[in-house]
């Protein structure tokens, strides 16, 4: 079973993903979060730093794109192919409204002959040599996903990376794992992502009449960073790796971005994270009043003192909402 690290924006850049891989196991691979492909490709800072580093770090990432023009998303190809990235994923699942009022992200679901229309031309040339997609399973409804699945099935992805919520659910309410036994048998790898925060969830997963190939591991492995280690038996999470990867972020933070930049990284971190210590909200309080680094490291530092590791360090989406993030 592969284990991935889903692509999350503001979270999963090259900081995260070096400090996480140096300290952590388990996982067989990250993504970025998407990049959004204009004509010529042209590139803001922040992408660009995504793409020096899957640059340089062949094997460990895989790049997303989110567009709905073949031609804009070829030539995006083309260039992350003359940089040395040939693991490239396909983005049908940003729900936010910007992106699918251009009919992209998981606005490509809604109209599957476009989506056939724009996968025909991706596939009439030869793509990436790991070319997968992360969708969604439809646009307002599962009953889309059949139709959807269909046409997914049908082209020579790599793998098909199934976030088993409509649209409209964004990232609330359950997860319709029950698509797990409505799949085309078309030997492409699934890998399911949505919801799976704890070892037993995994472990329910892969108990179904027809388990995935893989799990794709989102909010539940920002929470606790040992997830994937515990989910394969492995380890289960201390205190002294916990704080030695607040450090490395925080020192890798501060050699590339200003105290704002930095402190907005490591709330929104912290948020997630925050589930490992008993009684940590109050902390976590403090921290997003913090207003120079010195003291943002003070309070943090007394919080990982302070603080036991909590006995059930799990993302919970009911703390997260609470906590005002
Ligand atoms: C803050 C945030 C940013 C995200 N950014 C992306 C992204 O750039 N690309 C993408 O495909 N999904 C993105 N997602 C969706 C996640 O990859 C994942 O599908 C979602 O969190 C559900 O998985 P989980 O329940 O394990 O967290 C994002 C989700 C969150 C919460």
């Amino acid at each position: 079973m592969k284990l991935y690290f889903a692509p999350l924006e503001g979270i999963t850049d090259g900081v995260y993903i070096s400090a996480h891989k140096a300290l952590f196991s388990g996982i067989d691979k990250y993504f970025t979060p998407f990049i959004s492909v204009s004509p010529g490709f042209n590139l803001s800072k922040k992408e660009d730093s995504l793409i020096s580093f899957a640059a340089r770090n062949p094997g460990i990432c895989s790049v997303q794109l989110l567009g709905r023009d073949a031609s804009h998303l070829k030539q995006a190809i083309g260039k992350l192919s003359q940089a040395g990235i040939f693991d490239i994923d396909l983005n049908l699942g940003c729900p936010s409204g910007t992106v699918t009022a251009k009919g992209k992200g998981s606005g490509l679901l809604r109209s599957p002959d476009a989506l056939k229309k724009l996968l025909d031309d991706l596939f009439a040339s030869p793509l990436a040599s790991h070319f997968s997609v992360k969708t969604r399973i439809g646009y307002e409804s599962s009953d889309e996903w059949p139709r959807l699945a269909e046409i997914l099935f049908s082209y020579p992805f790599s793998e098909i990376i199934i976030h088993a919520r409509t649209r409209t659910q964004f990232y609330k309410g359950k997860c319709h794992t029950e698509i797990m036994d409505q799949l085309p048998l078309a030997g492409i790898p699934v890998i399911f992502n949505g919801d799976i925060f704890t070892p037993s969830a995994a472990k329910e997963l892969m108990s179904l009449k027809r388990p995935p190939d893989g799990i794709m591991l989102g909010r539940g492995i920002v929470a606790n960073p040992a997830l994937a280690e515990e989910i394969l038996g492995l380890t289960v999470l201390d205190k002294s790796r916990l704080k030695r990867f607040f450090d490395a972020l925080l020192f890798a933070f501060s050699e590339s971005m200003p105290f704002n930049a930095l402190h907005g990284r490591m709330c929104e971190i912290m948020s997630y994270m925050g589930v490992c210590l008993d009684g940590s909200k109050k902390y976590l309080k403090r921290l997003r009043k913090a207003k120079a680094r010195d003291e943002y490291i003070s309070i943090a530092e007394e919080m990982l003192y302070q603080l036991e590791l909590s006995s059930q360090p799990y993302f919970d989406p009911l703390s997260l909402s609470e906590s005002g993030s």
